[in-house]
């Protein structure tokens, strides 16, 4: 059977690392799903790709950027795609006749604004389109149930793009956990460079908050970690003043945290708290483009993980200050032959595994409810993340505690 073609939906900072006219200042110069596709072209594991944004105008500069910052870097790799809209177009809509030139079986990749993330899925999912939707899956706990209703119903694997479960001290870490007892206590911190409001400038605080941009990273981690355990109350705090003098709109918080207690489902008398908070307000020069990490506290025992400060440090005169790398989420350096060589960064290996879940249902060595089992970040597995994010967001605006009720099946989860 031939590879799975694949239709990236959004143009950004994830997708090709182009922002604002030109390469983005972040640590993704070169974005992450253009760049992971290709090498994937070239590996054989996929097969056509297309891209899809609003503006068609912003392609032409999108491909000379591709074509200096990676074919000319690794050793000629082919960047090629069909893009929509037509370069001289304008059209908010124009994923829809990039996905219906898709054949069934074929895949998407969706890196758009947090509000476009479920009419994109929906509209791929009944037209037999698997789908990987970058973090948080949807904003509303509702979408994210009917989603999971309906890719059973057309029988397509929805991935959520949560890379984090994929760094090896993360996974270690979530391994030694089930042996510490009961879960008791997570705290977590996740900040990004004020400079990163410029370059969301489109959508931050307007159709997303840092809550659903960064800590559902952590959330998800504490998800993953705690299977026996579900969470039953929200209570939700910000901090403000940072964002508006930065001329952000009146709705941009600069720091959440959601204060979350968590229930064993088979003892309702063994309560756990977690603690996330995230922050797009840091210093611009904090040495890190991610602050990232978090505090797990069991009956029987603790971790504790720096993702930060890891890999290596650069001292550069143009940086003007001391530079950490983290080569183990994405790895740029090509190897030896010229060739990008960075499959084994956790940034790639996220997209390998929903491509060869894709290529593995298509063929059918694989079930959906066995890709569940195997514990990747599917919808089914992901909706308690969901659930809390929502929740948050429903307390800061209600200026309420949001308690979470679920009986434990796919549809019975609801807020009071
Ligand atoms: N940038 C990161 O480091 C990062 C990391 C992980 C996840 N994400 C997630 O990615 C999403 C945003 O993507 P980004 O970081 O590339 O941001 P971005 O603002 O740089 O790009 C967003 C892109 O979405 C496109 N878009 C908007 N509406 C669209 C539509 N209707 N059809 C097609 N394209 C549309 C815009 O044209 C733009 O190209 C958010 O959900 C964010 O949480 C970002």
């Amino acid at each position: 059977m031939a590879p799975p073609s694949v239709l990236m939906v959004g143009t950004g900072e994830y997708t090709t690392g182009f922002v604002g006219g030109g390469a983005s200042g972040s640590d993704k110069k070169v974005g992450v799903v253009g760049l992971t596709m290709f090498d994937l072209r070239r590996r054989g594991k996929v097969g056509k790709l297309s891209m899809v944004g609003v503006s068609g105008r912003k392609f032409p500069a999108i491909k000379q950027h591709l074509h200096k910052n990676i074919s000319e870097v690794y050793n000629g790799l082919d960047v090629s795609f069909e893009s929509f809209p037509a370069d001289d177009q304008t059209d908010p809509d124009a994923y829809k006749a990039a996905i219906d030139a898709l054949e069934p079986g074929s895949a998407i990749t969706i890196f758009t604004p947090d509000t476009t993330h479920y009419p994109i899925a929906l509209y791929a999912i009944q037209r037999k389109i698997h789908v990987l939707i970058t973090k948080p899956a949807t904003k509303l706990l509702e979408d994210h149930l009917k989603l999971l209703e309906e890719s059973r119903k057309h029988g397509v694997f929805v991935f959520i793009e949560h890379h984090k479960r994929f760094d090896p001290a993360y996974a270690d870490a979530r391994a030694k956990a089930q042996k510490l007892g009961d879960f008791n206590y997570f705290y977590s911190y996740m900040s990004q460079p004020k400079f990163q409001l410029e370059t969301f400038k489109a959508w931050a605080g307007k159709d997303s908050d840092i809550s659903y941009y960064l800590n559902s990273h952590h959330v998800d981690i504490c998800e993953s970690m705690v299977p026996e355990y579900t969470p039953v109350k929200v209570t939700a705090s910000a901090s403000t003043g940072t964002a508006w003098d930065l001329g952000c709109v009146a709705e941009t918080e600069d720091t959440i945290t959601l204060l979350v207690d968590w229930r064993k489902k088979s003892d309702p008398s063994r309560v756990a708290t977690g603690v996330y908070t995230a922050s797009w307000t840091a210093p611009q020069k904090a040495g890190v483009h991610s602050n990232q990490y978090f505090h797990y506290m069991g009956s029987k025992g603790e971790i504790r993980i720096n993702q930060a400060k890891r890999g290596y440090d650069v001292a550069d005169d143009e940086q003007g200050h001391l530079v950490w790398y983290n080569p183990f989420y994405m790895r740029y350096a090509p190897d030896e032959e010229g060739n990008f060589a960075g499959q084994t960064g956790y940034g790639y290996i996220s997209f390998e595994k929903f491509i060869d879940a894709v290529t593995a249902l298509n063929e059918g060595r694989v079930t959906l409810d066995e890709l569940d089992k195997r514990g990747l970040p599917t919808l089914r597995n992901t909706i308690a993340t969901t659930a809390i994010l929502h929740a948050g967001r429903k307390s800061l605006d209600e200026k309420r505690s949001v308690e979470i009720v679920s009986d434990g099946s796919d549809n019975g989860w609801s807020f009071k």
